[in-house]
């Protein structure tokens, strides 16, 4: 976000350099159900990034002082590999994969009815294996459909997609130079069925204006994100229903 460069990021004709118009989104990949021994799972790629998420519970939450007598518990482990990024990753937990876990769960506790389950944990776990910026973004989608894949009841499902600015115009689904070296990036999680936001950051610069018009093309970019998710939903359940009567 605060990096410079000589580079055009979006030249004169509107095209940015990995050829897409400014409010086109990256090609989307959803598959779901891709593990067999987690309770739910979903893989995806978003652009260059690559995620692989795993579900498991409802199961009784065993660190008694984080059980909730009311409800379940989300516990989200956002992971980035080593191999994810240009320059080698440490290994482990640091300061932002703490941040994105929590904030992921918090944006699916929205929509998990986790007043069916209570005293127990659902686990979630967010392997980024490749990253080109919006993992986030990409890990919420991913997390969403595995819960559903889990077959744990959800009020809707979460996609999620960010807008920004780079070389002064508003763009969808910023790609990593866009996010290193533009002005602003703005993650955005909704639930579909309400429009209702369950994540909004905002890291840079923006008018009011500016943001008021990438939010409208972030959120009719996550309807179209959502369609993606349902689709692989059913993809995973009519292949099922088909490897069951052969
Ligand atoms: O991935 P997301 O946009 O949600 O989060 P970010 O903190 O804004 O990171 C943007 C991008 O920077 C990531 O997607 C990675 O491509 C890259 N990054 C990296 O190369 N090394 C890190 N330790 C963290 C992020």
């Amino acid at each position: 976000m605060s990096g410079h460069t000589d580079m055009v990021l979006v030249n004169e004709e509107g095209i940015r350099i990995d050829g897409r118009k400014t409010d086109e989104k990256r090609n989307i990949k959803i598959e779901a159900g891709v593990l067999k021994n987690a309770d739910g799972s979903c893989y995806l790629e978003i652009g260059k990034n690559k995620v692989l998420c795993a579900v498991y519970g409802p199961r009784e939450c065993r660190m008694r002082h984080l059980q909730d007598p009311t409800k379940a518990i989300i516990t989200v482990k956002y992971n980035m590999e080593t191999y994810s990024v240009s320059d080698r990753k440490r290994p482990g937990t640091d300061r932002r994969s703490v941040e994105i876990s929590k904030l992921i769960s918090e944006a699916l506790s929205a929509v998990v009815m986790t007043e069916l389950y209570p005293r127990t944990t659902i686990d979630v776990y967010i392997e980024i294996l490749q990253a080109n910026a919006g993992t986030r973004c990409a890990g919420l989608t991913a997390a969403s459909v595995a819960l559903a894949d889990a077959g744990i009841p959800m009020r809707d499902i979460v996609p999620a997609i960010a807008c920004g600015k780079a070389d002064g115009k508003v763009l969808l689904d910023l790609n990593k130079e866009e996010d290193n070296f533009g002005q602003a990036d703005v993650p955005i999680a909704i639930v579909p069925s309400t429009d209702e936001i369950v994540l909004l950051q905002m890291d840079g610069n923006m008018t009011r204006e500016e943001l008021e018009y990438g939010l409208d093309m972030a959120f009719k970019a996550a309807h179209e994100v959502a369609d993606l998710q349902k689709d692989a939903l059913l993809r995973k359940y009519t292949n099922k229903k088909k490897e069951a009567s052969e």
